[in-house]
């Protein structure tokens, strides 16, 4: 059901918490675009990792990465069965972007001031429409922080790398538990530490934590904030 004055929701939360599966189910449920900002910062560091520009030791040279942003676009292609492939330079990377060789060098790339930048410029002109969910870390703060709907999804860095795990194993990944878990808090302590824009609840988001709560669950309890909000 579209309603009549589009609204944006902002879903802001650590990694893995299921932010960006509470974010498609609510856009598909309530006929919204859904934008996963953080497969942007993903699809930016598959771009540097494969041109040599982040090194052995996962520091990625800001100059090189910075330089080469005019060379990278990124979009997003909607398959009919409503699924979203993430496009570098034209190339269906969604697989790709998964892996852990990403996963594991993409904080600090987030952390680098030019390219939040550009990547937030093309976020706030992707909701410059309205009617759209987006996730990530900023998004309530730094993006869109007059979004009408603000969540911030919380769950603790085990539940969350469980989650992690069991998606990866299914995806047929050898990789272990305690690996998983390692990228977890890792990510977690860049994520919140960096100087630009770093991870945090906007004051007036509205915190939830889903470590005990079923997927059906969550999405009735977002549908009842998205009510509350549009009906007003
Ligand atoms: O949500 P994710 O795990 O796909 O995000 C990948 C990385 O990008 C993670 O280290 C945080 C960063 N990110 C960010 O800094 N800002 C966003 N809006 C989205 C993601």
């Amino acid at each position: 059901m579209q309603h009549n004055k589009p609204i944006i929701i902002a879903i802001d939360g650590y990694s893995s918490s299921g932010k960006s599966t509470m974010a498609r189910r609510l856009a598909a449920a309530v006929g919204y675009r859904y934008i996963d900002s953080g497969a942007m910062y993903r699809a930016v560091t598959l771009y540097a990792l494969d041109h040599g520009m982040i090194d052995s030791e996962g520091q990625p040279d800001a100059d090189a990465i910075i330089g080469a942003l005019p060379s990278i676009k990124i979009d997003f292609d909607v398959r009919p069965d409503g699924t979203q492939h993430t496009m570098l330079n034209g190339v269906d990377v969604e697989t790709e972007i998964r892996r852990l060789r990403v996963s594991d060098a993409v904080s600090p790339v987030a952390a680098i001031a030019g390219v939040r930048h550009a990547l937030v410029a093309m976020q706030k002109e992707m909701g410059c429409s309205r009617g759209i969910v987006m996730d990530g870390r900023d998004i309530g703060t730094v993006v869109f922080p007059d979004a009408e709907l603000k969540i911030f999804v919380d769950a603790s860095a085990e539940t969350r790398a469980q989650r992690r795990f069991k998606e990866l194993v299914d995806k047929g990944s050898a990789v272990s538990y305690e690996d998983v878990l390692a990228n977890v808090v890792h990510r977690d302590h860049i994520d919140t530490t960096r100087a630009e824009s770093p991870l945090r609840r906007a004051e007036d988001a509205i915190a939830i934590d889903n470590s005990h709560m079923t997927l059906e669950q969550q999405d009735a309890w977002l549908l009842e904030r998205f009510n509350e909000v549009t009906a007003r």
